[in-house]
């Protein structure tokens, strides 16, 4: 069996290493059109920083594990296909902001209905997409075909980033939707459930129609959003009255209907699905007439931008109720740890909101390059430094937005002898002893205590 995957992204990369790595004898080609990304995915630095990455794709490329531009020749040589390219959130015309942006999804859809004449082949959309975006697929396909055959499954990914390669290997489930009806669409659900099965066992593999699948991904991401939501919101009301948001997530979330995952307050969530998805199930309950529904959702997306704008609020008002001119240190840009990924990362709209005030932003990230931070945020009052003792000194304040476990070992000591005074810190992600740092002098804040 030969596996073609478009889209040599955060999803793509890892998710064909691990499958090229369960099935040796299945040759897989991962396949983009930006040929700088594939030639980093062909070297010793891979494009993407995911622990554990580098282990997987070492041991199958070259052997069954193939990075390529020659889009068209892996298509054609392939019995299945993933979609895994880009659906960004549509910035123009109709749904701009909210629906998703599917231009990538049909060029591919197109692409592969205008090279392929014959056969049968898989397309897997991998993509976190819209409810309904196979029927275009298949429609597509069908009007542009030259007498090849197509099935058409959903088999939506749940990797979260920075435990990409554990969540690979170890799935909570494996989703794969298509078409129930017919014979054809069952062989071909059968055929990818084939593939998990070589380490995924078969009661973790749930089959459903295809609707079903492409929904369940959008309703996951905003479950697991709205709990974030759902804390942070209390955080501020913690704030207000003296209770401890860390205390009441972990006496809330030992009520095993409840459960303690997803409960940790913070600066915001960011990532490059939660926003996207949530809008997007806020556009599609729209367009069925169901504003209620949409409304219930998009209020999730609305406490995550006033959790981050209140705290960009808290760093001004507690620095004398200005921040011109004033250096202040940004601890971590990617929007969770060990990734390098910034896509929505809180960080971006508090950094630019300090900008906003005309502070002098120092960042440091143990991931993110200088590149990615000016491409967010511009150049101006922006420096990025590598190493944190730098990025601090003579700063006001220390603003902690991503919970990199190197923070927490840190001397803020030293730190703090370099800061102006009163040397404040913010601690975006309630990491740090709290207590120690008020010990050594600092005015400490953190999220909902
Ligand atoms: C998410 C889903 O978890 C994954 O299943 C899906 O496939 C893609 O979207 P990801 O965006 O990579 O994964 O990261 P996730 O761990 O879910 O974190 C998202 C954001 O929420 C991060 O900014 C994180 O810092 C924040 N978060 C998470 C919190 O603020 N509190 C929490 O308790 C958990
Ligand atoms: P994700 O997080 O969903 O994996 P990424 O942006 O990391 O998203 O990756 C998507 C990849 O898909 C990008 O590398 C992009 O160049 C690629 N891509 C987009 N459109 C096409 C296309 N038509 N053909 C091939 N690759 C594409």
């Amino acid at each position: 069996m030969n596996i073609c995957c478009i889209g040599a992204g955060y999803v793509g990369g890892p998710t064909m290493a691990m499958i090229a790595h369960k099935n040796p004898s299945i040759e897989v080609t991962v396949v983009d059109i930006n040929a700088e990304r594939i030639a980093k995915w062909n070297s010793s630095e891979l494009p993407i920083f995911e622990p554990g990455l580098n282990e997987v794709v070492q041991s199958t490329r070259g052997k069954n594990l193939f990075f390529s531009t020659e889009i068209d020749e892996a298509i054609l040589r392939a019995d299945i296909i993933f979609v895994s390219v880009n659906t960004p959130t549509k910035t123009y015309g109709v749904g701009a902001g909210r629906a998703a942006d599917l231009k990538f999804v049909e060029l591919c859809a197109r692409r592969i209905a205008s090279v392929v004449h014959t056969g049968k082949k898989i397309i897997v959309e991998k993509s976190t997409i819209p409810v309904r975006t196979a029927e275009s697929i298949k429609k597509i396909l069908k009007t542009n075909s030259n007498g090849a055959e197509f099935q058409v499954l959903s088999n939506p990914e749940f990797l979260a980033e920075g435990t990409a390669m554990a969540d690979l290997e170890n799935p909570d489930r494996i989703l794969i939707g298509g078409d129930v009806a017919t014979p054809e669409g069952n062989t071909a659900i059968e055929t990818l459930v084939s593939i998990y099965e070589k380490w995924v066992t078969r009661d973790r593999i749930i089959t459903t129609n295809l609707w079903s699948s492409e929904l369940s991904k959008l309703v996951a991401n905003a479950f697991l959003a709205q709990r974030i939501s759902s804390i942070n919101s209390i955080s501020a009301l913690c704030e207000a009255t003296g209770a401890d948001v860390d205390e009441v997530a972990f006496a809330v979330g030992r009520d095993s209907r409840i459960g303690p995952k997803f409960l940790k307050a913070s600066v915001g969530f960011g990532g490059s699905c939660f926003q996207k998805d949530i809008l997007n199930l806020v556009y599609l309950s729209e367009h069925f007439g169901l504003p209620e529904v949409a409304e219930y959702w998009n209020q999730v997306i609305k406490m995550n931008d006033w959790q981050k704008k209140r705290f960009g609020q808290k760093i001004v008002r507690s620095l004398f109720n200005t921040v011109s001119d004033k250096k202040i240190a940004i601890f971590g840009f990617a929007f969770k740890k060990d990734t390098n990924d910034t896509r929505e990362s809180a960080a971006i709209y508090v950094c630019r909101d300090l900008l906003e005030e005309q502070a002098q932003v120092s960042i440091y990230d143990p991931q993110v390059g200088e590149e990615r931070i000016v491409e967010a945020l511009g150049s101006s009052g922006v420096s990025v430094s590598d190493d944190p003792y730098e990025a601090a000194k003579d700063a006001h304040a220390i603003a902690i937005l991503t919970e990199w476990d190197e923070f927490k070992s840190l001397d803020f000591q030293r730190l703090y002898d370099n800061m102006m005074k009163p040397a404040f810190i913010f601690d975006g992600r309630n990491l740090l002893a709290i207590n120690k740092l008020r010990k050594i002098g600092f005015e400490a804040h953190c999220i909902g205590k």
